[in-house]
């Protein structure tokens, strides 16, 4: 060891012996552990899945903020059920469930305040206007961490459901977790429940590892979507396990004239080792809103059951903006609608200002490696007309067919591409090329933070 790491080793571990001594809350002295930290309790919290620590949670990150410039804070959530309304974070900043932590958002449609609509966007996107509040959310920071023993954030989102299924909601429902403008964000073993809509919402943000996290949600429940990165670049998603009532990962860049304007693309992309359940939707969506562009998204070894489509790009007339370098290897799909599926009609426009020569240029999508089994169709290929999606490259894939399957096993419309040892045989649109084989990029994406840190907080 470098005496200056031991020095700094020692340093760490004689203040986390101060914070404990003062907080009851520990950081083992390994690298990596924040240097201040505290227990929710501390200011006020009470764990019993009734008392509402709105104040509680908001006064913690406030006064643990003032610790940014000194080696950052982290705050303690031990067991127990923790009520509150939404709260923001700050940087430098570790958010530590411990095993049994659940927070539990407000039911209470009064404790979300309003927040302006995002750029990109426009407008909220269930409905005009400005939106209520995330449940947690940051702004323009660096160096959060969300983390802990598989503690869970819950949103509780059943009411919300009910209610935008009602059409009684007036403005859009939070996301459960959107952090702007912001980098070097690491989560990692936790729990994410039930939000009242899409449940990992990075926006305009770069440096995002979301690593062993388990996103849950009926499978009816509406647009609960996993971890969709917005207008975000150099994101990385591994080992995941999401169960959900719309698409798993959905990558977004804006909505029509708003994205086209904002022109932030979400690039750089790795999606591996997921694991999907969502019978009405996709295990990993390009779009719908991709204005802004998206690109140099790689998806390698992902598996899903019971879902409706796999990779599926989404778009329409316009959204304006890009699909392009996209490349999937290895599929294991088990129970699927449509292996293949490319849209170009999508719809949902955020108002009548799109503009109609606002054209997507689809191109350069790449698949290899794939077994699907019970499949009902192979591909539903609609790229848009006089604007077809092109340069889509399909190797090495075997569907075996669900015993209803459909007679027709792919319609190809507005598409063209190549095709190579491919079962079922694909439409005369994608053209087939003997031995080839669609392209993986070799490099690695260079996504920080590098490590996970090996800091855990425990008791005393
Ligand atoms: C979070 O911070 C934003 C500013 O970035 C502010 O508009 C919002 O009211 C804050 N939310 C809460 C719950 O404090
Ligand atoms: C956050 O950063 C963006 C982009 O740089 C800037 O437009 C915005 O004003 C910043 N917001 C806050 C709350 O500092
Ligand atoms: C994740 O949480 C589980 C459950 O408490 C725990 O056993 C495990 O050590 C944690 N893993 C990491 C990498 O922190
Ligand atoms: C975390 O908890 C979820 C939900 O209880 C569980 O499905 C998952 O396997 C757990 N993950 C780890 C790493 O313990
Ligand atoms: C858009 O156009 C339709 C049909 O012309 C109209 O009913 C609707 O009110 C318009 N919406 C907006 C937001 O202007
Ligand atoms: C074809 O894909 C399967 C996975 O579905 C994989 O096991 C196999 O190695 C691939 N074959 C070639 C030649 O790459
Ligand atoms: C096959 O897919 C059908 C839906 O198309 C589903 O009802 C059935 O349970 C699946 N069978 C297996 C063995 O998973
Ligand atoms: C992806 O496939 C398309 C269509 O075959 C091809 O033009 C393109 O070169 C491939 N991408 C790469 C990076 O090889
Ligand atoms: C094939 O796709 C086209 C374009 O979406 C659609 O109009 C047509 O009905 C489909 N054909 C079949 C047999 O499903
Ligand atoms: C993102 O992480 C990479 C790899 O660690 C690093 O080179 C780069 O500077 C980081 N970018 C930002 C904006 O933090």
């Amino acid at each position: 060891m470098a005496s200056e790491t031991f020095h700094a080793a020692v340093a760490v571990a004689t203040l986390c012996a101060a914070a404990m001594l003062a907080a009851g809350a520990v950081a083992s002295p390994e690298e990596g552990c924040r240097k201040h930290v505290a227990k929710v309790t501390e200011y006020g919290a009470v764990g019993d899945g009734k008392r509402l620590n709105t104040a509680a949670f908001a006064k913690a990150v406030a006064d643990l903020s003032k610790h940014a410039g000194d080696g950052g804070a982290a705050l303690v959530v031990p067991r127990g059920r923790w009520l509150t309304g939404p709260f923001n974070l700050t940087s430098h900043f570790t958010l530590f469930l411990d095993e049994g932590a659940e927070i539990l958002a407000s039911q209470d449609m009064d404790d979300w305040p309003l927040i302006a609509p995002l750029p990109s966007y426009g407008r909220g996107r269930d409905a005009p206007g400005p939106r209520y509040s995330n449940f947690i959310s940051g702004s323009n920071l660096t160096d959060v961490i969300i983390t802990g023993r598989n503690g869970t954030i819950d949103g509780q989102g059943q009411v919300w459901w009910d209610k935008y299924r009602a059409k009684e909601l007036k403005y859009t429902r939070g996301y459960l977790l959107e952090l702007l403008y912001s980098d070097n964000i690491l989560i990692y073993n936790v729990t994410f429940k039930d939000s009242p809509s899409w449940n990992l919402h990075p926006t305009y943000c770069t440096n995002v590892t979301i690593s062993g996290v388990t996103i849950l949600a009926p499978v009816h429940s509406a647009n609960t979507d996993g971890i969709d990165p917005d207008s975000s670049s150099h994101v990385k998603i591994e080992d995941c396990y999401i169960v959900s009532g719309d698409d798993c990962v959905a990558v977004k860049s804006g909505w029509d004239q708003y994205g086209i304007e904002f022109n932030m693309p979400s690039q750089h992309i790795l999606i591996r080792r997921l694991t999907c359940i969502s019978p009405t939707s996709a295990m990993i969506a390009l779009g719908s809103e991709m204005s802004g562009g998206i690109r140099d998204v790689r998806a390698e070894d992902n598996t899903a059951i019971d879902t409706e489509s796999a990779v599926r790009v989404k778009s329409g007339v316009g959204r304006g903006g890009f699909v392009k370098d996209i490349f999937v290897r290895g599929l294991s799909l088990h129970t699927m609608k449509w292996v293949f599926w490319m849209t170009g009609n999508y719809g949902q426009h955020p108002d009548n200002s799109s503009n109609p020569n606002a054209l997507p240029e689809v191109t350069n999508i790449n698949y290899s490696d794939v077994f699907a089994e019970n499949v009902t169709m192979a591909g539903r290929m609609e790229g848009i007309p006089n604007d077809p999606y092109t340069g889509i490259c399909i190797s090495n894939v075997t569907a075996n067919l669900a015993p209803h399957a459909k007679k027709l096993q792919w319609n190809c419309t507005d598409v063209k591409g190549v095709t190579s040892d491919v079962m079922p045989e694909p439409c005369p649109e994608l053209r087939g090329e003997e031995g080839k084989s669609c392209a993986f990029p070799e490099d690695e994406l260079a996504i920080g933070p590098a490590e996970l840190p090996k800091c855990s907080y425990y008791y005393y």
